[in-house]
């Protein structure tokens, strides 16, 4: 039944060969894919296989070198214009300038939505990660784990369609370790 659902990410005969220095890397080789309206879907592979690089072709922040991909039916750039999609980086990427709200509100700011709606939709966001109260602290106030699940309240604070998330759940290496 489920299986008539749209597709929401298609890729077909999907490259990706970084030119470096030392010579091409085949990021990506021959990734056909297709992710449904409703799927939850993980990606599970050793270090270096490709699992960023696949997530920034669909958030259009690496462009393939062949085949097709598609999110929502339109070409990732588009897709990003409309912002279709939330994205958790592997590093947690709060603008350290701005509080915790602040970061959150940032998506929230751009796509014009009024201050008493930005304000319940923080309040919102953050009881959901379990950090309510911690809005007016700044990121390097948080444990890294903590950081993690601010960066995961602001891809969820505007109601994305898909939610991209990189090792969301990964913060231990960020813990501060005991002197040498
Ligand atoms: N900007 C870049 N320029 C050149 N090579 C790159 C670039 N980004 C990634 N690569 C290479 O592409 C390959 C895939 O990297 P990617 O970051 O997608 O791996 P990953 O599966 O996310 O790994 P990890 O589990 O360690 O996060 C690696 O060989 C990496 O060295
Ligand atoms: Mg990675």
């Amino acid at each position: 039944m489920t299986t008539t659902a749209p597709p929401v990410i298609e890729a077909r005969g999907l490259n990706l060969v970084f030119q470096t220095a030392d010579g091409p890397v085949h990021a990506l080789k021959d990734v056909d894919l297709t992710i449904r309206k409703g799927e939850f879907v993980s990606f599970i592979g050793p270090s270096g296989c490709g699992k960023t690089t696949f997530l920034r072709c669909v958030a259009a922040l690496e462009h393939a070198t062949g085949g097709s991909l598609t999110v929502n039916g339109m070409s990732p750039d588009e897709a990003r214009k409309k912002r279709a999609y939330g994205y958790v980086f592997q590093a947690a990427g709060l603008y350290p300038w701005r509080t915790i709200a602040g970061n959150i509100k940032l998506p929230l700011e751009i796509m014009g939505f009024d201050k008493a709606e930005q304000d319940r939709r923080v309040e919102r966001v953050l009881e959901l990660v379990e950090l309510s109260g911690f809005g007016k602290k700044y990121p390097w106030q948080l444990s890294g784990g903590m950081q993690q699940r601010a960066s995961i309240a602001r891809a969820l604070a505007f109601d994305a369609d898909i939610l991209l998330m990189d090792e969301p759940f990964g913060a231990g290496r960020d813990c501060p370790r005991p002197a040498e």
